[in-house]
């Protein structure tokens, strides 16, 4: 019943970061099926780049990123963005994790403080900890981000003698909302950040899952050069393992990180992947293998959709229009936390809502992924949520349980 992800070989050391649990529909990974990667095309794309560049796709690469992937991108940007940046704005990473660690890198210093979304991307937390910063909540309320309360606060924490650099982000199909900033208040934030000097650091892992229509232009798009760092990354589109991703910022950032020792000395990051990705382009199958994997997870989300208006009806939440996740809000005074035990007893699981804040927040809500599993098994999960919800509100849970699973 559960994807075909391996956790280890037998008498070996494990292969993937994804914990199998057979018996336990966990929608609390944002991964996708590994059945579903395009393993017979990334091979083709491997063996059409070795053909192609030869012992080149093998030395050391441009410290930017190979040329190839690099030209693409430029071109890709222009039809999924409402901007194509030109070459020299753009950098290869491994994946948005590391473009963040090395955006951080350059623009932080130890003491800082760090904005961040209200909720967001509980990781990006622990790669902005990393290097030695206060993270502080952006003010939000329903639409987002609130622009102007966001300047009186930059202000008032510079005030105080606060470095604060930058306000990470997820604007379009956020992870774990799903929601998208609305035109208004991305315009308005621009502003703001252009005023204030504040890096808006845009991880735009989602842009490309779109499931109704196309998803907002970017804030890079539309702001100055030099107010934006956008991230990207091949983790959803086509495969996390590939740990590719990139960066698109102005050139004196771009020549910034170009110029880090360990680039020097290492050359361009994940060459060998990054032309083997050029060449998956080049062949078709990243607009076709995309194709797919929106129809499949568009799917899916529906699935999940139904299942917890039929199951829970007493949650609310906003259908996604893009992205892996719903975010469910709890009738209260359930919290999420104390549900977590009688969901994993009725095997399911997810995440509580409170990893999503860097205050004490988010335990009303839930977040569920609907991006590992199929139909019929999401439908399952909400079933059993809803079961775990009748259990904890009539606290049916056997007394076992309750020891072992505190
Ligand atoms: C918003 C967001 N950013 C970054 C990542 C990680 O991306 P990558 O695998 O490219 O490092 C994820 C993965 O879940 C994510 O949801």
């Amino acid at each position: 019943m559960s994807p075909t992800a391996s956790n280890a070989l037998p008498n070996a050391l494990p292969i993937v970061q994804f914990h199998s649990r057979p018996e336990t529909v966990d929608l609390s990974w944002g991964h996708p099926d590994p059945a579903t990667l395009p393993v017979q095309e990334w091979t083709d794309a491997c063996v059409g780049a070795l053909r192609r560049y030869g012992g080149s796709a093998l030395t050391y690469g441009y410290a930017n990123g190979p040329a190839p992937l690099v030209e693409w991108l430029t071109e890709r940007l222009g039809h999924t963005d409402g901007r194509a940046p030109d070459p020299s704005r753009i950098f290869v990473t491994a994946g948005a994790s590391h473009a963040l660690d090395l955006v951080a890198s350059l623009l932080c210093r130890r003491g800082d403080t760090v904005l961040v979304d209200a909720p967001t991307y509980h990781l990006a937390f622990r790669v902005l900890a990393d290097h030695g910063v206060t993270l502080v909540p952006t003010p939000a309320d329903r639409d987002g981000i609130d622009p102007a309360a966001t300047r009186d606060l930059v202000a008032h924490l510079r005030r105080e003698g606060r470095r604060v650099p930058l306000l990470y982000l997820v604007p379009t199909f956020g992870n774990p909302t799903g929601w998208s900033l609305g035109e208004t208040r991305r315009a308005e934030l621009v502003t703001v950040a252009e005023q204030t000097g504040l890096v808006l650091v845009e991880d735009d892992t989602y842009r490309e899952l779109a499931y109704d229509g196309t998803a907002p232009p970017s804030l890079y798009s539309a702001a100055e050069d030099g107010t934006v760092i956008r991230l990207g990354s091949f983790a959803k589109t086509v495969a996390p393992g590939l740990r590719l991703g990139w960066l698109t910022a102005a050139p004196p950032v771009i020549a910034a990180l170009a110029g880090r020792g360990y680039i020097d000395s290492g050359g361009g990051v994940n060459h060998a992947n990054a032309l083997s990705m050029a060449e998956f382009a080049r062949a078709g199958a990243y607009e076709h293998h995309l194709e797919r994997v929106r129809d499949r997870y568009r799917r899916q989300r529906d699935a999940l959709v139904s299942a917890v208006r039929q199951h829970l009806p007493e949650v609310t939440f906003d259908t996604p229009a893009g992205g892996w996740f719903l975010w469910l809000r709890l009738p209260a005074p359930v919290s999420a936390t104390a549900l977590l035990p009688y969901a994993e007893a009725s095997e399911v699981s997810y995440l509580p809502g409170t990893h999503f804040f860097v205050t004490d927040r988010g335990d009303d809500r839930l977040r569920l992924s609907f991006s590992l599993f199929a139909p019929d098994l999401l439908e399952e999960g909400a079933s059993r949520l809803a079961r775990a919800v009748a259990h904890l509100t009539s606290s049916a849970v056997p007394d076992e349980r309750r020891t072992h699973r505190p």
